[in-house]
């Protein structure tokens, strides 16, 4: 059987270490070809196919390293016209490919989703570090984005205590509020601000303001799909939107602007960005990037083509794509975690 390998959409650490998992599984077991395609769906959409064997030697030594080594494509649409399905089609019975095991987030789930009716057979394995995958309780790469973002939680506190400064650090996360959620909390944010709560800007004035006489610092926690109430659009939206994007800051910066005019303390804002994408994955990230590249395998092996490969209650499984594409998973308002950070007081800047 000829396997393709392809990762797509934003990186994510762990990603080497899913390739590593499917290339030695699929070779061990014999019968397999494994081949590493260049940057996503891209890497088949060209005239010439950028595509490479992988061997057991071009996968070994990479389980540590964040990346990925076959390059990834955030804009490449396989489905964007006749002629690219066309040349993709033809590729893929040039290459005689079997099937392609897709690594990648939402996007890549719905164009795998997409390329299976003109015959593109592929095995979906979920990524990114914002966990919003639906019929996925954790994706590899977010225990390192939480590292990222808590280390860096706690490296803003020490400086807000010496300046009796509110800080307000900006997590990644998209329209999924996991990530600035669970940092928050393992960073001892005071206050965590998610795109699933509106927050009421005189909430987290009086909350500040309260610090102020007591703590004298505050650590705000902001995901980056956040949004003030009675606002329509995020920042990120507006970002998208606007015709000079480079001139609005993020989400945090709005927030820092909209707060300092009531508190007698300066506020900063920071906005961590990419280093939250970027390095070695955690130790629990390699292990459940090997078990999804693992479990991609045993999908490939046992024909169970267009599955992706899920974990739910603690078990690695598989769902059809089609049921997962263009799905979110976004934090639950009824989540045990939210009750959990409310009843040790931190504030989500509710009314
Ligand atoms: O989906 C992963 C993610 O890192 C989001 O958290 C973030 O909004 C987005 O990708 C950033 O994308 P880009 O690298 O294209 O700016």
């Amino acid at each position: 059987m000829r396997v393709g390998v392809l990762t797509g959409g934003g990186d994510c650490p762990g990603l080497n270490a899913v390739i590593r998992a499917v290339t030695k599984s699929l070779i061990n077991h014999g019968q397999c070809e494994v081949l590493g395609i260049a940057d996503g769906f891209e890497g088949l959409m060209d005239e010439k196919p950028r595509v490479k064997p992988l061997s057991w030697d071009e996968v070994s030594g990479i389980l540590h390293i964040g990346g990925t080594i076959l390059g990834t494509s955030n804009s490449a649409n396989p489905l964007r016209d006749a002629a690219t399905l066309e040349q993709v089609a033809r590729n893929v019975k040039d290459l005689s490919l079997d099937v392609v095991v897709a690594i990648g987030g939402d996007g890549t789930m719905s164009l795998a989703h997409g390329l299976a009716q003109v015959g593109l057979q592929c095995v979906g394995v979920p990524k990114t570090i914002d966990n919003d995958i639906a019929n996925c309780e954790r994706s590899f790469g977010f225990d390192t984005a939480v590292t990222t973002v808590t280390e860096s939680l706690r490296r803003i506190e020490s400086t807000a205590m010496s300046h009796h400064r509110v800080m307000i650090v900006e997590a990644m996360g998209r329209h999924a509020g996991w990530l600035a959620l669970e940092s928050g909390i393992a960073g001892a944010a005071d206050i965590i601000l998610l795109p699933e709560i509106d927050y009421d800007l005189q909430a987290i004035v009086d909350f500040c303001k309260a610090r102020e006489e007591r703590q004298r610092y505050t650590i705000i926690c902001i995901g980056e799909g956040a949004k003030e109430s009675g606002q329509s659009l995020t920042v990120r939206e507006r970002i998208e939107h606007s015709p000079d994007p480079v001139r609005l800051g993020g989400v945090a910066h709005v927030l820092r602007e909209r707060l300092q005019p009531h508190l007698r303390s300066e506020v900063r804002a920071t906005v961590l960005g990419h280093v939250q994408r970027g390095g070695d994955p955690t130790p629990f990230d390699r292990v459940l990037a090997t078990q999804f590249g693992h479990h991609a395998a045993q999908l490939v092996l046992n024909g169970k083509f267009g599955h992706m490969v899920t974990l739910q209650n603690g078990r690695i499984g598989s769902v059809e794509i089609a049921k997962v594409a263009n799905t979110q998973r976004t934090v639950p308002l009824d989540s045990p975690l939210l009750t959990m950070a409310r009843d040790i007081g931190i504030c989500f800047g509710e009314v």
